[in-house]
């Protein structure tokens, strides 16, 4: 290779996952207490497991199958969406993915050409800004309102949308905040997208894992906006199923093609193995899905008991939804989160995540998981209370 040989533009715009950093540092250390994993601890529940292993035995995974997936797991996706999201979809209008994350890129390449601006409050899931940048688009990251619960500045994204404007994307509820964006917050988005004729594309990976009374709200659900949306889900955190990488999006009949020409070249297929884990999944019993969250909640409960203990340190708002949450670092040393948290990592021995890693809105905060065992996080914090006190 010659010297003077450059990578892609696009890539050289995409910085080093300030997440993946940090799990290697901590795996240089020994019995670090995690609150960096945002993925489920439990494993697939074993029925899931079951329906893939049938599905092995029967010679049913060793071909491909067709581009937008099976259609009795097309079928089955529609019934749960129109009992979970309200959201009327034909097996026609869906396509499954490699988890939400391919579905958003394959929705973010139909959707935008390079320069486009894609408008993102913010914190946000830092891979969202990433696949903006990799379809050569512009992230505009609108700051939410914190002193709200991280809320939607609504004002805020009116006045950051320009002539370049082609999309909205969020997730809710929110890696990292914990936000649950309300029905009538997301309805004021839709009207921004009609009046501005947007697209808004959705992270609703969290979907099933709200509290305290606070709903999930698909807005692909409101009829005007049925052309202007491109919905992505995913069964990794509904199920514990992260590394079957299976996922689906819902989007316009006149749009499915298009998202499936960006689909093909990056998967074909997703794997069928998957597939057939994913349809036992919907086809059984969703008593998992309340397990997991009771444990959430209770997690959540624990760990913001933990935190009123270290108040002098973080000041938090109440996660109302997810498994994550993004206190603010009272601390001087706070506002580089990064060296904040290396140094939390190498004196304590607690894994965190800083909140840089989120978009420049997050800096002088970190993230924490609760999806993790209760145990974990009294060690978290006794490790915490010990280092700051
Ligand atoms: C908001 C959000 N979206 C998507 C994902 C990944 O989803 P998948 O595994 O379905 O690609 C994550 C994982 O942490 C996430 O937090």
């Amino acid at each position: 290779m010659k010297e003077d040989w450059r990578p892609s533009e696009r890539i050289l715009h995409i910085e080093k996952s300030a997440i993946h950093e940090m799990t290697r540092l901590s795996k240089e250390i020994d019995d670090v207490a995690f609150l960096s994993w945002a993925k489920p601890t439990a494993d697939t529940p074993e029925h899931i497991k079951k329906g893939a292993i049938d599905a092995i035995q029967k010679g049913k995974v060793g071909g491909y199958s067709e581009n937008a997936g099976l259609l009795d797991l097309r079928k089955e996706i529609s019934k749960k969406m129109k009992r979970d999201n309200n959201i009327a979809a034909a097996p026609s209008q869906l396509i499954v993915t490699i988890g939400a994350v391919e579905g958003l890129s394959a929705a973010l390449m139909a959707v935008i050409d390079p320069g486009d601006e894609v408008i993102l409050p913010s914190p946000t899931y830092s891979t969202h800004i990433r696949q903006v940048l990799l379809a050569s688009g512009k992230p505009v990251l609108v700051p939410t309102i914190e002193e709200e619960e991280f809320n939607v500045d609504i004002d805020g994204i009116k006045d950051a949308i320009t002539p370049k404007t082609k999309a909205i994307m969020y997730c809710s509820p929110s890696n990292p905040t914990g936000t649950v964006f309300l029905e009538n917050t997301l309805r004021k988005v839709a009207d921004i997208a009609l009046e501005n004729d947007l697209m808004v594309i959705t992270d609703e990976a969290y979907e099933y894992f709200t509290y305290d009374g606070r709903k999930h709200f698909s807005i692909g659900s409101i009829p005007e906006m049925k052309t202007q949306t491109v919905s992505c889900f995913t069964f990794t955190k509904s199920y514990a199923m992260t590394g079957w990488r299976i996922g689906y999006v819902h989007a316009d009949e006149a749009l499915i093609p298009q998202i499936t020409k960006a689909h093909i070249p990056f998967a074909i297929c997703t794997p069928v193995v998957s597939q057939y884990a994913a349809l036992a999944a919907l086809q059984s019993s969703q008593e998992c899905i309340a397990e997991f969250r009771n444990h959430y909640l209770s997690a959540r409960d624990l760990m913001c008991k933990r935190l009123d203990n270290l108040r002098s340190v973080f000041a938090y708002q109440k996660p109302r939804g997810s498994y994550l949450m993004f206190p603010k670092i009272l601390l001087k040393e706070g506002q580089d989160s990064t060296t904040f948290c290396k140094r939390l990592l190498k004196d304590a021995k607690v894994s965190t995540t800083p909140g840089i890693a989120f978009g420049p809105t997050g800096e002088g905060h970190l993230r924490l998981s609760f999806c993790v065992p209760e145990d974990m996080i009294h060690k978290a914090f006794d490790r915490m209370e010990r280092y700051f006190n």
